[in-house]
């Protein structure tokens, strides 16, 4: 039987451009060609030099655009899907008004279900094949998010929310009823095909110490867990840290106390940070998930990205959109919020880097570079196929590039796509090798 196979241009990473030299950090086959075997990478190489060694391939081509690694998201809500563009209130001021009463509507699964079909639809929309996502406090909210990332193949991290305090009643569960559903919907969820689960505490204002005790003790239960919450995202936020948890030293050490910080854990933004903190998770090697459209909307503060890759060893960070503080669910327009927010301190971010953080760097991040990331053969065959030219801009912009030949011809492409880019870019996206069809796009159309 013929393997089926995909030629374009095919560009991605085998090594970290922050530790290497970018030219040796990406790899490029400006006409390449990429084979599948049952949903995997079986091969990877120049059309000309891999099409003699395998005769038999059904090949789909798709010369003249780009062939990516699917992006990683490594922060959002999916929640807050509608609440994308609420006008004018920073953190907690934004999450009293706008993210607590919709998040009330997710006590009822049939309208959560339409919002995760929605939702994940429009991560593929974007190019987005995996992400680590935020829920609800109600396990119904939890159930369709997983059921509807399972019926599409995708590989997802996420958890229900614990709160037990500093929200409104409706939004409030104890340590142990949240200890029991958590323990179900791990039973239920955890290493189902691609699925994994995350602890998710909202926030240290938003949980009593207890409440971090038993997030601390299912991590101890079962080891392979993942912890993800949000740190050192706005001032007004860590002063009222100071006051809830007078004992720890700084924001770091309330989850430090709880046995929360190890490299299983995810932490949203991390702008504020002491280098103190810095050093502490470059030991623990947790990640940080920088999401710079979230962060200016919400006038939270500039990233340093620079500091977090300083200590040795630097600490795992990935881009994450943050949906509904950030204003995209595009990984294009992620990176150029981030090169923004960086060019603001006197940094930048390289195109090679801004990819980086969308792909390998977000799965070295989250441990799973053995499965998702590159095209490094036995990984799961999840990809994008990019039209660089998909608006009368960007095809003036990249008219001379088409493919790029060179390394810097595609760094430059990969530029204009941080720069301009966003879903009109992303011409299909792979799941496993299976090109995904978005229903409701194909029904409006029709
Ligand atoms: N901190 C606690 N909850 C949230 C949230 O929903 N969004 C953001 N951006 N920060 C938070
Ligand atoms: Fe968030």
């Amino acid at each position: 039987a013929a393997y089926p196979a995909f030629r374009g241009a095919i560009a991605d990473f085998l090594h970290n451009p922050f530790l290497h030299r970018e030219s040796e950090s990406v790899r490029y086959f400006p006409d390449g060609l990429l084979i599948l075997e049952n949903g995997q990478i079986k091969a990877i190489g120049d059309y000309q030099t891999l099409h003699t060694q395998y005769p038999h391939l059904d090949i789909t081509d798709y010369s003249g655009k780009l062939i990516l690694p699917g992006f990683i998201d490594l922060h959002i809500h999916y929640p807050q899907t509608e609440t994308i563009a609420s006008y004018g209130e920073q953190l907690l001021e934004w999450l009293e008004k706008y993210v607590f009463p919709v998040e009330k509507k997710f006590q009822d699964p049939d309208y959560a279900q339409t919002i995760a079909d929605f939702f994940l639809d429009e991560l593929l929309r974007n190019g987005t094949t995996t992400a680590v996502v935020l829920t609800t406090i109600f396990p119904q909210s939890v159930d369709v998010l997983f059921t509807a990332a399972q019926e599409r193949q995708m590989r997802m991290i996420a958890g229900q929310m614990l709160m037990n305090r500093n929200a409104p009643d409706f939004l409030l569960n104890t340590p142990q009823s949240a200890y029991e559903q958590t323990q179900n919907l791990i039973q239920k969820w955890h290493r189902q095909d691609r699925l994994l689960y995350a602890v998710t505490p909202r926030f240290a204002p938003t949980s009593t110490p207890e409440d971090l005790e038993i997030a601390g003790y299912l991590l101890r239960q079962y080891s392979d867990l993942y912890l993800h919450t949000h740190l050192s995202e706005n001032t007004q936020e860590i002063a009222w840290i100071k006051q809830l948890f007078p004992k720890a030293s700084d924001y770091l050490n309330v989850y430090e106390q709880f046995g929360l910080v190890t490299e299983r854990s995810i932490f949203a933004h991390g702008i504020h940070l002491s280098d103190s903190e810095r050093q502490r998770l470059s030991q623990s090697q947790s990640a940080i998930a920088f999401c710079p459209t979230s962060n200016l909307f919400l006038g939270s503060g500039l990233f340093n990205l620079q500091a977090t890759q300083t200590p040795s060893p630097a600490i795992p960070v990935g881009l994450a959109t943050d949906v509904g503080a950030g204003t995209s669910f595009s990984l294009f327009k992620t990176m150029g919020d981030g090169y923004k927010v960086l060019q603001l301190q006197g940094q930048a971010l390289s195109p090679f880097q801004g990819f980086y953080l969308s792909t390998l760097g977000a799965a070295q991040a989250l441990h799973l570079e053995a499965k998702i990331g590159n095209f490094e053969p036995g990984k799961e065959a999840d990809f994008i196929i990019i039209n660089p030219a998909s608006t009368p801009l960007m095809k003036l912009r990249n008219q001379n590039q088409m493919p790029p030949e060179t390394l810097s011809e595609l760094a430059d492409q990969l530029f204009t796509l941080m720069i301009l880019g966003d879903d009109r870019n992303i011409e299909a996206t792979y799941i496993l090798g299976n090109l995904w069809k978005d229903n409701e796009q194909l029904t409006m159309n029709n």
